[in-house]
């Protein structure tokens, strides 16, 4: 049924899943998930949640997700408790849900080449997979990037 179901799609949206090539990013599919407030926003506790809730959809394939809930500006508060997108300091508390989407869909976030034999990349706070291939062999390691901490990670041949 669900193969049924997934062929006339197809036949129905041919392009829908064929990537879509942004400049800076390549979207695997055409699905967009739309912004939608959730209710998570306000809560204390709320982005930790909503960033468990956009990287369950992220692993199911979505290729694009906007946030919702979130104002611009004080005028466009939902509530009470407003979630705002106003400031470094709100587009900071953002990251989680990013880094969780990111990390869900696996994406490159970089690809370098180097003479060696040290190479320093400067990331953002999250958990890489990080590959690094030399005379043909390639090591691969997982490593989590703290907040305000700083982590080396070495490959030895
Ligand atoms: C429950 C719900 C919450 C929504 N929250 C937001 C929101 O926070 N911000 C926003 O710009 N649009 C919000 N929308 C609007 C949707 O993103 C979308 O524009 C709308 O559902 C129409 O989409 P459609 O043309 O695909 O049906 C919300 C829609 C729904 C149903």
């Amino acid at each position: 049924m669900a193969k049924k179901w997934g062929l006339s799609l197809f036949m129905s949206y041919p392009n829908l899943f064929r990537s879509l090539d942004l400049g800076h990013v390549v979207l695997p599919n055409r699905i967009m998930m739309g912004s939608m407030h959730t209710g998570l926003e306000e809560r204390p506790d709320g982005m930790q949640s909503l960033a468990a809730f956009y990287a369950e959809r992220a692993r199911g394939g979505a290729g694009l997700m906007v946030t919702g809930g979130f104002s611009p500006d004080a005028a466009g508060n939902l509530g009470p408790h407003p979630a705002m997108m106003a400031s470094s300091t709100d587009r900071d508390r953002h990251k989680v849900i990013t880094r969780a989407v990111h990390d869900a869909g696996g994406r490159e976030v970089l690809s370098a080449t180097s003479d060696g034999p040290l190479f320093y990349a400067s990331l953002a706070p999250g958990s890489y997979r990080v590959s690094a291939t030399y005379g043909g062999t390639t090591q691969t390691r997982g490593v989590k990037l703290p907040s305000g901490g700083k982590r080396e990670l070495y490959f030895y041949w």
